[in-house]
C-alpha cells in the first residue's frame, strides 16, 4: 500500500519522508489555507522534496477553467497530480487532462457510481472520503470495498486512494480491503506505531535490563 501524506506542512512531510513513509502528498484548498503559504510556492517545495505524485487541487468549477488551472498547476513539476472535484465538469476536465498525459486525482467521491464515472474518464486516482461519510453516520469503509469490487470486476487501473482518513482503524481497514493508496494526516501515520503492549513490554525489558547491571556499548 502506498502512503500519501495529507498536508501542506513542509516540516511534517520531510520528517516522514526521511523514514521512507511518503509515496506522495495530497493537498486541498483547506490544507493550503492552514499552511498559510502561497499555493504555487508551497506546492513547488513539496514537489522538490517528494519523488511521488503531489496532488494540487483546482478551484474553478467550470470545465474550461478547471483545465486551464490544471495545466498551470502541472507546470510546477513533473510529479504534479491535478486534483479535480467529482462533478460533471470535473469529469470533463479529467478526460481532457488525462488525455494530455497528466496524472489526475478525482476528489470528493462519496459513491461507487461516482468512482465508476471517474475511472471511465481516465482518472489516475479516485479519492473516496471515508471520514466525511462516517460523519453522517454512513460507513466509509463500505464505499472503499464497493469501489474495489467494481474496479476489479472490470479491470480498471484507476488507483483507489482512501482519503479523509481520521483514525488508525481507517488506515488498517483500507489496507485490509485493498485500497491502492491511503492519504492520511501525519498524526494518523505516526499513531500507527502505537500499541499499549509494546509500551508495556518495553518497560518490562528496560526494568529487567537495568537489574543485570550490563551495558552493550
Ligand atoms: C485528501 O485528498 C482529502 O482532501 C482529505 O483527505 C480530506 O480529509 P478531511 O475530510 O479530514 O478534511
Amino acid at each position: 500500500m502506498k502512503f500519501f501524506v495529507d498536508t501542506a506542512e513542509i516540516d511534517a512531510i520531510a520528517e516522514l519522508n526521511a523514514l521512507g513513509m511518503v509515496d506522495g502528498v495530497t493537498t486541498n484548498p483547506s490544507l493550503i489555507l492552514k499552511s498559510g503559504r502561497d499555493i504555487l510556492e508551497v506546492t513547488k517545495e513539496i514537489c522538490d522534496l517528494v519523488d511521488g505524485p503531489v496532488s494540487a487541487e483546482v478551484v474553478a468549477t467550470e470545465a474550461d477553467a478547471m483545465i486551464a488551472e490544471g495545466r498551470k498547476l502541472a507546470e510546477i513539476a513533473e510529479n504534479i497530480t491535478v486534483k479535480l472535484p467529482l462533478t460533471w465538469d470535473g469529469l470533463k476536465a479529467c478526460k481532457t487532462l488525462s488525455g494530455e498525459g497528466k496524472m489526475v486525482n478525482v476528489t470528493l467521491c462519496f459513491s461507487a457510481n461516482q468512482a465508476l464515472l471517474a475511472a471511465k474518464a481516465g482518472a489516475t486516482f479516485i479519492s473516496p472520503f471515508i471520514g466525511r461519510l462516517d460523519d453522517i453516520n454512513l460507513d466509509g469503509m463500505d464505499l472503499i470495498a464497493d469501489i474495489r469490487t467494481i474496479y476489479d470486476n472490470y479491470g480498471f487501473d484507476t488507483q483507489i486512494l482512501a482519503a479523509s482518513i481520521r483514525t488508525v482503524n481507517h488506515a488498517f481497514e483500507s489496507a485490509r480491503i485493498g485500497a491502492d493508496v491511503m492519504t492520511a494526516p501525519p498524526s494518523v501515520i505516526k499513531a500507527m506505531v502505537k500499541h499499549p503492549l509494546t509500551d508495556k513490554g518495553l518497560e518490562q525489558f528496560m526494568s529487567d535490563w537495568a537489574k543485570t547491571g550490563q551495558s552493550i556499548l
